[in-house]
């Protein structure tokens, strides 16, 4: 369902808010403490929960618009027209794309890649793109112009309807920004008008937000990305409660929503409050593991792509970092260096068995120790912060390149493996049982690649694989280059199961059966090949294009974009896609997903400029290297010393 009239009235307004007050009041580039202090108060509603609260008065400056219509603004000036805007785009696309996706031949933007800037020197596959569909013309247009023309005429309608659904993709983002006091400060999470139910698909989501972020990022606007880290830094600090227990103070929401309420004390007037949700009215009760590194994860995105390092430099956002640090390494009863986290942590945030290490989480992880170090001022108050960082980073590292890595040679082993070692130096360390190696693994197990299973745990090896977790391992440098390869190895050589019509699967394969009825709790929403469970989720576009441009691959990723532009605008940008070849569009997915909207396009703005995915890729640093290969050839003896004075893992 869209938003009430009257919010949707307020955000479109609030848009004309800038140019009365001239800047955004909250954030004033001279006051590095807290930009809230004055603006900015706790109000305790709703029992425990506590709101973020911008204490000046919008709503006359609102009336003022409405009535005389002054100064108009971008927004105020074209409120009425943005809907009629959108489907006169629509309309355009669709009777476009009608007669393009026949004629193109998917090289286009390849092409125009690989003429504009490639990341590592030049494409080496020119002709990757072979679409049977696509590369036949028309016969009559074959009959009636010369070669020459008909490519020309072909390039031509592929660039049109690929520009109109970029279009139509840039006007929906911006139509889903969400104002706080007059400033954009994040995206709502779906704005699906053909949905009556709209449960907290209203609410700006961190992790949904990253790709919108970035996508603002690589075009310039700035302002958006900076307010939304600043406006959760002070959500992240506030008090929360399930009932009356508190969880670490370094979380972050996994959501907030931007009310409109009345005034204390004025019933003429009306404020905004920022309310976030951590996990406390979820779904579940599902604790969002991931908000926090993702928030580190955009910092130092926006920090490399503005070139504005002030934010990062703040005090408080200094504060922020080291807060989510210390929740992370917190010492607790882990044998491992993985982070602990319940099911739902994460994108998946729901049950589906992903408890215990999920690779999700431990590449977020990874990639959010490394964004933080790079971010952190050194002093003498974080040195010990610092040096329980370096340790984890190399510890988790040797982890999940040890231990989670999967392929012909690796199956085989396990399948070999001897159980019930007791010894320090066991090679079946975790007690795997081989009967744990599923059927259906040792089919789809390529000859050539590999890649790092879902979980693991005593006993337990989850041999799903997790797409957004395996392309976060290569983008962080978590995987080894040879695995990264191996990994994207793996995309193509399974490319008819995880692209299939739509990119891309979430994780592969689907539980079912009883498996499906144990584990998710007989989940009606995570049926198998729908959803969490195996469905097919767009917005993975953008994390696949990261990572084959880190590995120098952009080709696969252009193909996968190019086969979601053959439907995806058509379907209205849909959550995820159902059944095992992505045919049908989710059963329950929204409709306008703006997650799916953003990742799309920064899938494309990256492609077209491969360099700029630096902002997001980690490369691996010599000390870790260093570090990863003393402690290969280091005797695991030795490190049960209690001499040492670093934590120590099992690794
Ligand atoms: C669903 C997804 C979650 C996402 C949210 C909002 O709950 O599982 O990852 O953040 O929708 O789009």
């Amino acid at each position: 369902m869209a938003m009430g009239t009257s919010e949707a009235v307020l955000q479109v307004f609030s848009g004309a808010v800038p140019c009365l007050f001239g800047s955004d009041p909250c954030f004033s580039k001279s006051d590095s403490m807290s930009p809230f202090k004055s603006h900015i108060k706790s109000v305790k509603k709703r029992g425990s929960r506590y709101m973020l609260k911008c204490s000046y008065m919008i709503r006359s400056h609102i009336m003022t618009h409405r009535l005389h219509g002054v100064g108009g603004g971008l927004y105020g000036n074209t409120s009425i027209h943005r809907s009629q805007l959108q489907s006169c785009k629509c309309q355009r696309a669709d009777s476009v794309s009608g007669i393009a996706s026949e004629a193109g031949n998917g090289t286009w933007f390849v092409d125009n890649a690989k003429k504009r800037n490639p990341i590592n020197g030049v494409m080496d596959t020119p002709n990757v793109l072979e679409f049977q569909d696509v590369q036949e013309l028309k016969p009559e247009m074959e009959g009636s112009i010369s070669n020459g023309a008909v490519e020309t005429a072909r390039d031509t309608f592929v660039k049109v309807r690929v520009d109109s659904i970029e279009d139509e993709a840039w006007d929906l983002l911006r139509e889903s920004m969400v104002y706080y006091c007059g400033s954009p400060i994040g995206t709502i999470a779906a704005k699906d008008p053909t949905s009556s139910n709209v449960l907290n698909y209203d609410q700006v989501f961190i992790r949904d937000f990253i790709p919108s972020g970035i996508a603002f990022l690589l075009k310039g606007e700035y302002d958006i990305v900076r307010n939304f880290i600043l406006h959760t830094l002070q959500l992240q600090s506030w008090e929360k409660t399930m009932d009356c227990h508190s969880p670490g103070q370094g979380l972050m929401p996994a959501s907030f929503k931007v009310r409109t309420v009345p005034l204390d004390g004025d019933d003429s007037a009306t404020e905004e409050v920022l309310d976030p949700d951590f996990g406390e009215a979820a779904i579940g009760r599902v604790a969002p593991v991931d908000s926090g590194l993702w928030w580190i994860i955009l910092l130092r995105a926006y920090g490399k792509c503005s070139g504005d390092l002030s934010v990062q430099e703040r005090i408080d956002v200094q504060t922020g970092i080291k807060m989510i640090l210390r929740l992370c390494l917190a010492d607790g009863f882990d044998m491992f260096p993985t982070l602990l986290v319940t099911d739902g942590s994460c994108m998946i945030d729901r049950r589906m068995g992903i408890h215990g290490h999920p690779l999700e989480i431990q590449a977020l992880f990874y990639s959010a120790l490394l964004c933080a170090r790079e971010m952190l001022a050194p002093e003498d108050g974080s040195a010990d912060l610092i040096r329980a960082l370096n340790n984890r980073l190399v510890a988790l590292s040797f982890h999940i390149r040890e231990y989670y890595w999967i392929d012909m040679k690796k199956l085989n082993e396990i399948y070999r493996y001897k159980t019930e070692e007791y010894s320090y130096d066991a090679v079946n360390k975790f007690n795997i049982y081989p009967d744990q190696i599923s059927p259906w693994l040792v089919e789809w197990m390529p000859n050539k690649g590999g890649y790092l299973i879902g979980n693991l745990q005593p006993a337990h090896m989850d041999f799903r694989f997790f797409s957004l977790g395996n392309l976060w391992s290569i983008i962080s440098s978590l995987a080894t280059m040879d695995q990264s390869h191996a990994i994207l190895d793996l995309v193509e050589a399974k490319w008819g199961d995880l692209v299939a019509d739509m990119p891309l699967k979430i994780c592969y394969p689907a539980l079912e059966g009883q498996e499906w009825q144990i584990i998710t709790g007989s989940d009606p929403k995570n049926t198998p090949w729908s959803y969490h469970n195996a469905g097919s989720w767009p917005t993975l576009l953008w994390q696949l294009t990261v990572a084959c441009i880190k590995m120098d691959r952009p080709q696969i990723a252009a193909k996968a974009v190019e086969i979601a532009e053959r439907r995806i605008a058509r379907d209205k940008w849909p959550e995820y896609y159902d059944t095992k070849k992505a045919r049908f569009i989710g059963k329950q997915a929204r409709l306008f997903q703006t997650w799916s909207i953003a990742g799309y396009l920064v899938a494309k703005l990256l492609l077209s400029d491969p360099t700029a995915a630096k902002i997001l890729i980690t490369e691996e640093d010599s000390e870790l290297v260093n570090a990863f290969s003393c402690m290969i050839s280091a005797n695991p003896r030795r490190k049960r010393g209690r001499k040492s004075s670093t934590q120590t893992f099992i690794v």
